[in-house]
């Protein structure tokens, strides 16, 4: 007779001492596995008289039973001890305060673009945009400034290389956005209302200037556009940007070869204590260029210039923006200062309209 007990007090002792789910299964698959010891006695029956069969069959299938009931018990308890052990090393203090999320924020430059961007496409303006390196038949040419004209020098250009041998005119950093005008014109023919926002190239750098700054370019063309039109425009453009009631624009008569008549537009403020007020006072601050778009840059954009006139304008975004938010030195805008950032910069979705000024 098979000496069920020893059987058993062995495989109970190694199935306690497995300490990992690989040795326990070792352990199984030496008692019960399909050559496991027990197993094998198991297939012995056969050979016995059906008498000794009967008693031996049920002894083993209790000792099968047994041994399955520790394995089971002792897999259950491996499991049972792994998951305490990870959670005795993966514990998280739910209760530590959150690490800070640092926010970035919105450089005043591309705050006033977004405002401006605003303010005159609820004026039915669209936006336009042109390359930075420009030819210089859009720079100049176009824009009624042909090479022998003094303009071209005042323009302090930034000048591309050419290959040695090629002797067509250098590509140029754009000195202004008007360039944009002609592109604007060119794809889209006229009636046409668009205002150009970007960066522009000029070799000048002191406290107000810097070689790289931003303009936007204003066009409006039509059939019956007038100058009249043009003061609304930018009085209801200074009021909504500048967020006051009243605003007043003195224009005063200069020149530019892209525009007959040619005008400076200035407007009215006072600076009590170094505090800018826009719309009263005595004193006049020049904002902007402007005038009614000579024909000749309108027939060299393919625009018919007895059918059609309107009126352009250019204005300094980073003047717009020192102005408005009283921020001192324009060198500082370009310097990725993260104090000066953290400190001039805006919360996303500051922007005004025509009727609700700036949103906070
Ligand atoms: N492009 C001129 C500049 O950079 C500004 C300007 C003046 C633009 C008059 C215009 C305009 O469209 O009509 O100094």
């Amino acid at each position: 007779m098979t000496d069920i007990d020893s059987i058993r007090g062995k495989y109970i002792v190694d199935i306690a001492a497995a300490n990992d789910e690989a040795t326990l299964e070792e352990v199984r698959l030496a008692a019960l596995g399909k050559k496991g010891e027990i197993s094998l006695i198991m297939r012995a029956l056969g050979a016995m008289d059906p008498q000794e069969r009967q008693t031996e069959g049920a002894r083993l299938n209790l000792l099968k039973d047994e041994i399955d009931a520790a394995l089971r018990a002792r897999k259950a308890g491996l499991a049972d001890a792994a998951l305490d052990a990870r959670l005795k090393d993966e514990w998280l203090d739910v209760t530590l305060p959150a690490r800070p999320l640092r926010r970035g924020s919105i450089h005043p430059v591309s705050q006033v673009m977004e405002e401006l961007t605003a303010i005159f496409a609820d004026m039915g303006f669209s936006v336009a945009e042109g390359p930075q390196v420009e030819t210089d038949w859009y720079n100049f040419d176009a824009l009624n400034i042909p090479p022998e004209h003094p303009a071209r020098q005042e323009h302090d250009t930034f000048f591309m290389n050419r290959a040695e041998g090629d002797d067509r005119p250098p590509h140029v950093l754009r000195t202004h956005t008007s360039p944009v005008q002609i592109r604007a014109m060119v794809d889209q023919g006229a009636p046409i209302r668009v205002i150009a926002p970007g960066r522009v190239y000029r070799m000048d750098m002191d406290q107000t200037h810097t070689p790289m700054f931003h303009q936007v370019e204003g066009l409006a063309i039509g059939r019956d556009i007038s100058m009249a039109n043009l003061k609304w425009v930018l009085e209801e453009f200074c009021r909504a940007f500048f967020e006051v009631e009243e605003v007043e624009l003195r224009f005063r008569a200069s020149h530019f070869p892209f525009t007959e008549p040619s005008a400076e537009v200035d407007i009215r403020y006072s600076n009590v204590g170094g505090q800018l007020k826009i719309g009263q006072g005595d004193k006049w601050m020049e904002i902007l260029g402007s005038g009614m778009v000579h024909p000749k840059v309108l027939a060299a954009a393919g625009v018919d210039p007895t059918e059609f006139q309107g009126f352009a304008f250019g204005m300094g975004i980073d003047r717009l923006a020192m102005l408005k938010y009283g921020i001192p030195d324009l060198r500082a805008f370009f310097e990725s200062d993260l104090r000066w950032l953290r400190h001039y910069g805006f919360a996303p979705l500051d922007i005004p309209d025509l009727a609700g000024g700036l949103s906070l």
